[in-house]
């Protein structure tokens, strides 16, 4: 078991813009989006509601009460962006399917929900991109819900339903399947400290949410595989680097080893060693409700996949708190909104490195993307024969558009160019990634942050729907061109 946290400088990466690195020409470049956050449409041609519209329509939930009712209407202009997308030179397209569009109460069938994704799907191979279908991003139907979510062991079989149901529908054209979008959101953002859909503030339900998810997972895993042996199955987990401020400190060793226990290793060790990491079960001792993991659980869990999508957006320095500092932190957090440090490990606060900073407040640190995958490989996928893509990276930036839309976006593109030479560091290191997705085409609904912030390589103008693609997805579609990052 490892327990240890990744080896690495603390220094800020510097680039060498003087020496473009090449990418194989096999590198699958794409972008990615999902359901809630495009689509809009929530109530078209039998759609069922599903937690984020029953989240964005309480009250002081999301900002300024913005809601997915309409976002990017994608549901119904998805041929115009597969046009972009083709435009672009994308060659992959990472999207995610709303579940209560297809079965509006998690169990029994739309065909009309089916049938948007089977044009999606035909839409996109006829322009020559890849579908990379991704099962659930965080949008649960709301009737389950109501019989406990994901906190309901029932909700991991009704995935599993879901998986078939998708496989019967799209399964002849689709060979990408990803179950899971950052289980970790799901869970922890959802049902512990409740920023996020469905708002629930239970470390006990986040708990039992994280293994149903992940069981879940495994369940539609063994599904999908005994349908068809030769599709390309995984899942996409949430990485974050956490290092020690101080690397001499126990404390904040041991800061990092918790945050890195919960947030990374958690979902990564039940998937590759079929087993929740010692030190993190210790840390969450009396969390766990009796016979939340049965016999036989962490064996589906654990059944082999062929990729791991690794999401990335930051790496954070931390240190240990007293208890009383890391209340005042999660309160601070509560006010503004802003993710709370200390999600399911009291004692730790992140310490900033004085690095320029996304709109989001994230610290800019590719040095972390490049040992993080590095390590995946190493502790992880390698030995499982399992490829890595990094399925989101991506900054949220204040636009600033011209009167023709038009966003000279040099903070994001050079956001992007110095993450890619990580991850170019990272092949050259030994880690086989094999493609890069940008979070996000297009700007869209951001969560809890609303139509706030800023993604896209495409700007969205949200009063007349038009797209028009920014300074990065100019330079995003040379790079897919020819494959070189300067
Ligand atoms: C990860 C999530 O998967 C995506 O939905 C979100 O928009 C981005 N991070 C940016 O926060």
């Amino acid at each position: 078991m490892t327990t240890t946290t990744p080896t690495s400088t603390q220094a800020a990466v510097q680039p060498n813009a003087e020496a473009p690195v090449s990418f194989p020409p096999s590198f699958l470049w794409g972008s990615a989006t999902a359901a809630y956050q495009v689509e809009g449409a929530w109530n078209d041609d039998g759609r069922g509601p599903s937690i984020w519209d029953t989240f964005s329509k309480t009250p002081g939930k999301v900002f300024s009460g913005h809601t997915g009712d309409v976002a990017c209407n994608h549901y119904h202009r998805y041929r115009e962006d597969v046009a972009l997308m083709k435009r672009l030179g994308l060659k992959v397209y990472r999207f995610s399917v709303s579940w209560s569009r297809v079965m509006p109460d998690g169990i029994n069938v739309n065909e009309a929900g089916l049938h948007f994704y089977s044009d999606l799907v035909d839409e996109l191979l006829e322009a020559g991109i890849i579908p990379w279908l991704t099962q659930y991003h965080w949008d649960l139907p709301q009737a389950l819900e109501d019989r406990g979510g994901w906190a309901n062991r029932e909700t991991a079989f009704a995935f599993e339903r879901y998986a078939v149901v998708l496989h019967e529908a799209l399964g002849d054209r689709v060979r990408h399947w990803t179950t899971l979008n950052e289980p970790w959101c799901s869970a922890f953002l959802g049902y512990a400290n409740g920023h996020h859909a469905p708002g629930r503030t239970s470390p006990e339900d986040a708990l039992a949410a994280a293994h149903h998810l992940l069981l879940g997972h495994g369940l539609a895993v063994r599904a999908l595989r005994e349908r068809d042996a030769s599709l390309e199955l995984g899942l996409t987990l949430n990485f974050t680097d956490y290092q020690p401020a101080d690397p001499e400190s126990a404390g904040d060793l041991d800061a990092a080893r918790r945050l890195d226990g919960s947030f990374n290793r958690f979902f990564a060790d039940a998937i590759f060693r079929g087993a929740y990491p010692q030190d993190v079960l210790k840390d969450q001792a009396g969390l766990w409700r009796a016979h939340l993991v049965q016999p036989g659980d962490l064996e589906i869990i654990s059944a082999p996949i062929d990729v791991l999508g690794v999401n990335f957006y930051t790496g954070e320095l931390l240190t240990g708190v007293d208890p009383q500092q890391a209340a005042e932190a999660a309160a601070a957090a509560r006010a503004t909104g802003a993710p709370n440090p200390n999600v399911g490990s009291e004692h730790v606060s992140s310490v900033r490195r004085g690095l320029p900073q996304t709109a989001m407040g994230w610290e800019v640190y590719p040095q972390a993307l490049k040992d993080l995958l590095i390590r995946l490989h190493r502790d992880y996928t390698e030995a499982a024969g399992v490829a890595l893509y990094v399925t989101e990276n991506g900054a949220a930036y204040d636009d600033d558009a011209d009167a023709s839309g038009f966003v000279q976006d040099d903070e994001r593109l050079d956001y992007i160019r110095r993450h890619l030479r990580a991850v170019h560091e990272a092949m050259e290191g030994g880690a086989d990634i094999r493609g890069y997705f940008v979070w996000s085409l297009l700007d869209n609904f951001e969560w809890a942050f609303g139509y706030d912030k800023r993604f896209g390589i495409v700007r969205v103008d949200y009063e007349t729907q038009q797209r028009t693609p920014k300074a990065s997805a100019q330079w995003y579609a040379e790079v897919a061109r020819t494959g070189v990052v300067g």
